[in-house]
């Protein structure tokens, strides 16, 4: 079943066209966007999670027209992300980062929680023993550590961390924007175990990645789109897209 689909989706930035008419879909699935530097990958990400308005174009999550919507609205619909740089509070604890995933999720207002103290502290329980699990997923270590800032955790965790807070909201839809950036060899194929193990827990969860190293697009998705100065220039299997000459000649003469 379709999840998502963009058609004829385009962004300008002055006289720079960064995303060029993309006509894209998703369905359960684990798509790898890649393609050179400055291609257009993040600043596709950026639009489907509402960040950016499209010039043109439209987005559609799940039959409905999500194009415009602000990122809030993005992400109560069901598609959550995470960034090519660290995002995480670096002087709140690893549970409060995780918190962060569940506020749009949060059903008790500020008024209720002072008129049913007791409803609103199980709607907290459960959150975090909702954190709890999903960190312990990635590493079990982390639920040991969770009253400890940012500052004090490995960057693979930091990076697990990341991943686990977006998808702790359960979204239909996950953006990984190059989640493995900074890890080395060992670690990044420690993250894609974890990444597919997401997805081999729960089928529900269609995934978008983007990430430059072929080694790890090969093994982890089940189809790559391949972006070349914002325009879609191929996609398909992995072999597929690797034999295809105009994504050669992107990567080679880019
Ligand atoms: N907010 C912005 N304003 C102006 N130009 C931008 C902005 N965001 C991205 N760009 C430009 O759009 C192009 C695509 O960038 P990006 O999507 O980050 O590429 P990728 O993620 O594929 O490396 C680049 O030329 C970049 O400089
Ligand atoms: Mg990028």
């Amino acid at each position: 079943m379709e999840v998502l689909r963009t058609e004829n989706l385009t962004i300008n930035f002055g006289g720079l066209r960064a995303v060029d008419g993309v006509d894209f879909t998703i369905a359960d699935e684990i798509v790898g966007l890649i393609g050179p530097n400055g291609s257009g990958k993040t600043t596709f990400l950026n639009l489907v999670s509402g960040i950016y308005k499209p010039t043109n174009g439209k987005i559609i999550f799940q039959q409905e027209d999500i194009t415009g919507a602000s990122p809030d609205i993005v992400r109560q619909k069901g598609i959550s992300r995470t960034f090519q740089t660290n995002r995480l509070c670096l002087k709140l604890s690893v549970l409060d980062n995780m918190l962060l995933g569940l506020y749009s999720k949060q059903k008790t207002s500020w008024w209720q929680a002072i008129l049913k103290p007791n409803y609103c502290r199980a709607e907290i329980k459960e959150s975090i023993e909702k954190c709890f699990e999903i960190l312990a997923h990635f590493n079990p270590e982390l639920v040991k550590k969770c009253y400890e800032p940012i500052t004090t955790i490995p960057l693979i965790d930091r990076r697990r961390i990341e991943v686990a807070r977006a998808i702790v909201g359960e979204p239909r839809l996950l953006l990984l924007d190059e989640p493995t950036a900074g890890l080395n060899a060992e670690e990044t194929m420690q993250m894609i175990k974890d990444i597919n193990k997401i997805r081999e827990k729960n089928k529900k969860i269609s995934i978008i990645i983007i990430e430059h190293d072929m080694q790890v697009i090969s093994s982890i998705s089940e189809r790559v789109v391949v972006f070349n100065a914002g325009k879609k220039i191929a996609e398909g299997t992995f072999s597929e897209v690797s034999k295809n000459e105009q994504v050669r000649s992107a990567y080679l003469g880019g």
